[in-house]
């Protein structure tokens, strides 16, 4: 008999994969997936600890699965991901019902533990080394990436792969909790990621994006070779059938010249760089730690300009840091406004305990500030979004077509002719109709009308009339 399996993730693209490949371990394991709690074997949550407000999120959602374990004690709830490695026993604590916590580092062994809850071995904890308890090897052994065979079923759209290149992060930004929970930096082997690629394309998928915590700081050395990012996107950029590559995210000191040309320079890279800034002022950056000054981001964007001229810049940002002053704040808002991202992430300072962050600043700003600081900085951003997206009108793009859009999935169109969703080679989304044989294709789609997050456009077709011969007279 097949069991069910429930899985809810928050959080990054990283965790988005990391779901993709326990769905499929449990696949193997004759589980299917259902949508309804209710009838789930196994209801599995992958957590993310980055802000204060997605562990929230998570706590209440294991509230309301109380009612869902008492009336079938049978069924195995299990907490997996960033929350999972800083909370550990705490989660069994805060809710001792749960069955299964299974950090970002172990969930290669989410199936044999289910095995062992469901055989009556009762609650199982896996959890990866903290940063300071032991060698740097065996911490790094301990957060091995889990990267089994991929299920193509299991991808968001069979078009668009996710693969990690590499895992953890070494960078140690105050505020911020993936190095404690995901572990040192570690790049994978590129033989393995252009193997992982070709059998991705093997199976038609056409855009790869390529995932890590810093993803340019990509270095992997066999005997005295040494791949970087720009030398990996050469090697992937050969294989038959990807028609994009994509990477996120970017770091911004390691955003090196040869990075920009490769992106330049091999078509079926992307023109869109997401290089978080974080803020515009010397002073938040420093106690951010986050290693240059708003000088260098400038440069390195100068230089991204001139080398791509036409590429989408994104960023994110944190307002209302520990300290952060209306001066500092303004700085960031000049930074904004220079800068003119395609579009900025911003995040209200969340404070992680256990981060270096929290350990030497209060976390002083209050919340209403915070917010207001938000929604100003958000209004700049959203301006220039509006403004940018407007200037794309009348152009042509090459769209992948990802699926039906939102709103013809509420509606349940099911006609020949849907609304349908896709994203330019610069990652902007396009709204367009279409036929449902056509997802998955790359089309050209002219843009007539935008919005801040929007692009509206027509499939551009070919006239296929009739054609016009001269009807030359012969003559003898
Ligand atoms: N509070 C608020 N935002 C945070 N981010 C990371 N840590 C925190 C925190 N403690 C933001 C950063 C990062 C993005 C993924 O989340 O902007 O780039
Ligand atoms: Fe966190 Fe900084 Fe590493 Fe990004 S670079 S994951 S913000 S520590």
């Amino acid at each position: 008999m097949t069991k069910k399996l429930y899985i809810e993730t928050v959080g990054c693209q990283m965790n988005m994969l990391d779901s993709e490949l326990v769905v499929a371990s449990l696949r193997r394991e004759g589980y299917e997936l259902t949508a309804n709690k209710k009838e789930a074997d196994a209801i599995l949550l992958n957590t993310c600890s980055v802000r204060q407000h997605a562990e929230d999120k998570t706590y209440s959602e294991l509230g309301r699965l109380k009612h869902a374990k008492a009336h079938n004690p049978h069924k195995v709830i299990g907490v997996l991901g960033c929350m999972a490695q800083k909370d550990q026993h705490l989660i069994f604590k805060r809710a001792p019902y749960v069955d299964l916590v299974v950090g970002p580092g172990q969930l290669h062994q989410v199936p044999q533990l289910i095995r062992q809850i469901v055989a009556g071995g009762g609650p199982r904890i896996e959890v990866s080394l903290d940063r300071t308890a032991g060698s740097n090897e065996q911490i790094k052994r301990s957060h091995e990436s889990f990267d089994p065979l991929r299920d193509p079923a299991m991808r968001p759209t069979p078009y668009q792969a996710y693969v990690r290149i590499m895992i953890g992060c070494d960078k140690f930004c105050t505020y911020c909790i993936v190095p404690s929970v995901r572990g040192p930096e570690q790049s994978r082997p590129a033989a393995d990621i252009v193997a992982e690629a070709r059998q991705l394309a093997g199976e038609g998928c056409r855009e790869i994006t390529l995932l890590g915590q810093t993803v340019n700081s990509y270095r992997y050395r066999a005997g005295d070779v040494t791949t970087r990012l720009a030398d990996l996107l050469a090697q992937l950029h050969d294989i038959d059938g990807i028609a994009r590559l994509k990477f996120v995210t970017n770091y911004p000191k390691d955003m090196t010249d040869d990075l920009l040309r490769a992106v330049r320079d091999l078509p079926k890279v992307s023109p869109y760089l997401h290089v978080p800034a974080q803020s515009g002022s010397n002073r938040v950056l420093e106690r951010m730690k986050r290693g240059y000054t708003v000088e260098e981001y400038r440069d390195m964007l100068q230089c991204t300009r001139e080398t791509v001229p036409d590429a989408a810049v994104t960023s994110d940002f944190i307002v209302g840091f520990c300290g952060e002053t209306e001066e500092d704040f303004q700085a960031t808002c000049d930074l904004v406004r220079e800068s003119r991202f395609k579009n900025s992430f911003i995040f209200k300072y969340s404070e992680r305990p256990g981060t270096k962050g929290a350990a030497r600043y209060p976390d002083d700003i209050p919340d209403d500030e915070k917010k207001r600081r938000n929604n100003e900085l958000l209004g700049i951003q959203n301006a220039i979004s509006h403004e940018d997206n407007q200037s794309q009108i009348g152009r042509q793009f090459e769209v992948l077509v990802e699926g039906p859009s939102k709103t013809s999935q509420k509606q349940g169109e099911t006609g020949t002719v849907i609304q349908l969703t896709g994203r330019t080679h610069c990652d902007r989304i396009v709204v367009f109709e279409g036929t449902e044989r056509q997802i998955g294709q790359l089309l050209p789609v002219t843009i007539y009308d935008a919005s801040a997050f929007t692009l509206f456009g027509h499939v551009v077709t070919h006239e296929a009339g009739p054609e016009l011969y001269e009807l030359v007279a012969s003559s003898k």
